[in-house]
């Protein structure tokens, strides 16, 4: 397929890079600016680079790799330029394909394929997204489209509601962002009790506890003091925890309490 891609983005940048290897090609690499569009370009050795202004039709597939909170305005930008009968796609996780307003009227096809991973690092996300689950959903023919790609990307994908998209982004969150969150806790506790490294600590716990989730589910992989009822232990660290964290003072009991839930099959 032809890919053409409007906004020079992480997550497009990684997913170009393989569907080119698979095959693909890469058409129109549509930017702000020029100089961004080039290095994109450049990076994965095809494409044209051109502005919103130089946009003259486009077909085939065009993706939509904008922040999501600017992929209403950028269809409603270049929509007059596409061609029917192309499939739009966007890879934001808490929009659905709906986004793409009166796309049959107008004769496209539309899908969302979100890939279940955290591009903050070029490096990491490149290594893993042969191994990344997408969300997918869109129109009869977007579907098609979105899977067929995907299959040349990891091959894994789940299809979703459309009406479902903000309540599987939000579990995404909870998830993924919230762990960072937690991590963040964490290596203040480490700083302030004297122990170094604790990136490489912190990233094996959470690799273990990963692993524990898909083997025995969630339920299945909570251990530590509240599992063992070790009373005591919990009473003390909340000393602790509200003496570096004042401010999140009562964050420590919600947790406890969450777990205890969990623990007793009442969540
Ligand atoms: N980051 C992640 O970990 C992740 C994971 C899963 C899904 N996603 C989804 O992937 C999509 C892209 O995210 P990303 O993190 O890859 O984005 P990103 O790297 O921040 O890039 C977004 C691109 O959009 C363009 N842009 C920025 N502001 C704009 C605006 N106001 N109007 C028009 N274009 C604008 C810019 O390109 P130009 O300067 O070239 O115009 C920018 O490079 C989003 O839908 C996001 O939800 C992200």
């Amino acid at each position: 397929m032809e890919l053409n891609v409007l906004g020079t983005s992480k997550v497009a940048l990684t997913i170009c890079r393989r569907l080119v290897e698979k095959s693909h090609t890469v058409g129109f690499v549509v930017s702000r600016f020029k100089e961004n569009a080039q290095r994109f370009v450049k990076d994965i050795g095809s494409g044209v680079p051109i502005t919103y202004d130089e946009i003259e039709k486009l077909s085939d597939v065009v993706f939509f790799a904008v922040p999501d909170s600017a992929i209403a305005q950028v269809y409603e930008r270049t929509k007059d330029r596409i061609l029917p009968g192309t499939c739009l796609i966007h890879f934001s996780g808490f929009h659905s394909s709906k986004i793409f307003a009166n796309a049959e009227k107008l004769g496209f096809h539309r899908a969302s394929m979100h890939p279940n991973l955290s591009f903050a690092d070029p490096v990491v996300a490149q290594s893993n997204l042969l191994n990344c689950i997408f969300g997918v959903e869109g129109d009869a023919e977007g579907l098609r489209i979105a899977i067929e790609l995907v299959e040349d990307i990891s091959g894994k994908y789940v299809v979703l509601p459309e009406d479902g998209k903000a309540g599987y982004h939000l579990a995404a969150v909870v998830c993924s962002n919230f762990v960072v969150g937690l991590a963040a806790l964490a290596e203040r506790i480490y700083e302030k009790s004297g122990v170094e490294e604790s990136r490489e600590l912190m990233g094996n716990l959470i690799d273990s506890v990963a692993q524990n989730i898909k083997i025995k589910g969630v339920a299945g992989s909570l251990t530590g003091p509240v599992a063992r009822g070790d009373w005591e232990v919990v009473k003390k660290e909340r000393e602790l925890f509200k003496s570096i964290f004042p401010q999140f003072a009562s964050f420590y009991d919600q947790m406890v309490e969450l777990l205890r839930s969990l623990k007793e099959g009442r969540l």
